[in-house]
């Protein structure tokens, strides 16, 4: 398991590198989810969606908010994922 993790990691910088902090991976039990901060920012050319009218910064998510936050909007949107597998990946 931990081989694979690493494994995954090596992977995701290997194909990333230059990107590597545009992309966050929000750990979660039943498989990390890969968020694509940068395209997100580009796509909805608007910070406050996500972070409010404070200056952006680190949001502490738990499944609730996650969940509230991201799935909300994909299923209203009708863009982005919304089934479980799409966003966990083990
Ligand atoms: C749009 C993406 C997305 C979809 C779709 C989604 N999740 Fe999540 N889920 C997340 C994120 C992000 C977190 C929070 C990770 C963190 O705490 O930083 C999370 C957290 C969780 C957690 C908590 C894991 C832990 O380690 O505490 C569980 C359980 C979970 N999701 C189950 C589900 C199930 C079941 C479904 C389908 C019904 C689902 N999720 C669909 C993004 C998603
Ligand atoms: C779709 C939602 C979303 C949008 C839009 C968004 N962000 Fe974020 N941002 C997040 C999340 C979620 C995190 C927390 C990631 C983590 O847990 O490390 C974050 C983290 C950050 C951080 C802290 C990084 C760190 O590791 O400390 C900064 C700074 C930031 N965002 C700036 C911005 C700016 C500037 C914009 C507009 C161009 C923006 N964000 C748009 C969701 C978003
Ligand atoms: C305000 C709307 C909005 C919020 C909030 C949002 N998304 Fe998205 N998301 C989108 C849209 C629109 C797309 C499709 C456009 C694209 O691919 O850039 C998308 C695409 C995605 C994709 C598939 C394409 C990719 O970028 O990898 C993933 C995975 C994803 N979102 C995860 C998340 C997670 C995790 C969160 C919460 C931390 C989140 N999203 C919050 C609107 C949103």
């Amino acid at each position: 398991m931990k081989n694979l993790v690493i494994a995954a990691m090596l992977v995701a910088f290997a194909t990333s590198a230059a990107l590597a902090a545009d992309t966050v991976v929000l750990e979660a039990k039943n498989g990390n989810v890969t968020f694509n901060h940068k395209a997100h920012g580009e796509a909805l050319k608007d910070c406050k969606i996500c972070h409010g009218d404070a200056t952006p910064g680190k949001i502490e998510l738990d499944k609730d908010k996650a969940h509230a936050l991201c799935k909300d909007c994909h299923t209203k949107g009708g863009q982005g994922p919304t089934k479980c597998g799409d966003c966990h990946k083990k």
